[in-house]
């Protein structure tokens, strides 16, 4: 008996030592000192044994039970620690790492732009409104006095769709369907997409115009240039200089166009003003009363005004940006500046 616990013994101690896992050294213990291990079979079989025998075998079967005991315990603390330290290692965290920004975006400028000039129209007491982008030829040139086949027609390279249906070359359609469902007065600005055949330095085919409408009764041309300068002072500023020339809508009588003094060069000429010194920036003038027949106004009664700028020559403007193309390549490096 003696050598059969002892060989137990050293057969349990071995296999805790190259046990090296938990998983491992729990099953020892079960293997040897659980209620059906084999320590403890032994120690059942103690009472076969005579009364002389039974107390030091007893003691024996206690140190080996004791000796397997205090190796289990040391073996697990040990291999405890050591899989608490690959943990560690393997989620290992550096607090002193700088974090990983989340990407924020930013407004785009002709959107900015939009909302400026509708903040500064808003304080003059204009509403917003809107129209389609797929128009009727009725809207975007007859009721606005393009007759078919008229010469005007040609100032906008036209896209056209379908039958009558084209992309709008402008806002100014949105003046006929707010004056078709308004009576006067009114005061209205309309930001939109507009689309010519049309592409270089200052033209995009895809642009941004917003129209301006103010009729009521004794409007004149005096109001028309007063409110422009108005708008233009506070967008760019108390000293951009500012030029109204005569010019030619056939929905306008009479009309002007809105230059502003390049801010690229400072009036001396360069590329993007075509050496001229100024940029052209709106279309405007007195509503034709042969508009106000297509909308069933009364033109004896009451008059008014209109206008239609380019967003993105205003960008460029006030941003100082000297091609129209970078607003739609749409380069983050470029966009962030903004
Ligand atoms: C018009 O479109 C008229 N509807 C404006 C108007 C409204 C006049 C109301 C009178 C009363 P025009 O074709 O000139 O006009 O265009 C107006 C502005 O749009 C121009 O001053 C310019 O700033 C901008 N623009 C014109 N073509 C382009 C283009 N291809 N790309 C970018 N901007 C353009
Ligand atoms: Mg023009």
């Amino acid at each position: 008996m003696r050598e059969q616990l002892e060989k137990l013994k050293n057969e349990t101690l071995t296999s805790i030592k190259s046990a090296g896992n938990v998983e491992l050294l729990q099953d020892i213990r079960v293997r040897m000192l659980g209620r059906k291990g084999e320590l403890t079979a032994l120690m059942k079989g103690l009472g076969a044994l005579s009364a002389d025998e039974r107390p030091i075998v007893g003691q024996l079967v206690n140190n080996v039970r004791d000796e397997i005991e205090s190796a289990l315990e040391a073996a697990l603390a040990a291999a405890r620690e050591q899989v608490k330290a690959e943990r560690l290692k393997s989620e290992r965290i550096d607090v002193t790492l700088p974090g990983r920004h989340a990407a924020s975006g930013s407004k785009h400028p002709v959107s900015l732009i939009i909302e400026e000039v509708c903040e500064i129209f808003a304080g003059l007491g204009f509403a917003v409104a809107e129209g389609p982008e797929i128009e009727h030829d009725w809207y975007n040139f007859e009721a606005l006095n393009f007759p078919p086949e008229h010469p005007a027609r040609d100032m906008q390279d036209t896209f056209f769709v379908e039958n009558n249906l084209l992309l709008r070359t402008h806002t100014s359609p949105v003046q006929i369907r707010t004056m078709l469902k308004q009576k006067p007065p009114l005061r209205i600005i309309a930001p939109g997409t507009v689309y010519r055949c049309d592409s270089d330095a200052t033209h995009s085919p895809m642009f941004h115009q917003i129209e301006g409408l103010m009729v009521d009764s004794g409007i004149t041309f005096g109001d028309l240039k007063g409110i422009l300068t108005v708008f233009t002072n506070q967008l760019f500023g108390q000293k951009t200089g500012v030029r109204l020339r005569p010019s030619f809508f056939p929905f306008t009588e009479p009309s002007a166009e809105v230059d502003i003094a390049c801010v690229i060069c400072g009036g001396k000429g360069c590329r993007v003003c075509k050496n001229s010194g100024w940029l052209e920036i709106l279309g405007a003038g007195m509503v034709d009363p042969e508009v106000y027949r297509h909308v069933n106004y009364d033109a004896e009664n009451i008059s008014g005004f209109a206008f239609g700028m380019g967003i993105e020559r205003i960008a460029m403007l006030k941003y100082g940006i000297n091609d129209m193309r970078l607003l739609f390549e749409n380069d983050v490096r470029f966009l962030r500046q903004f």
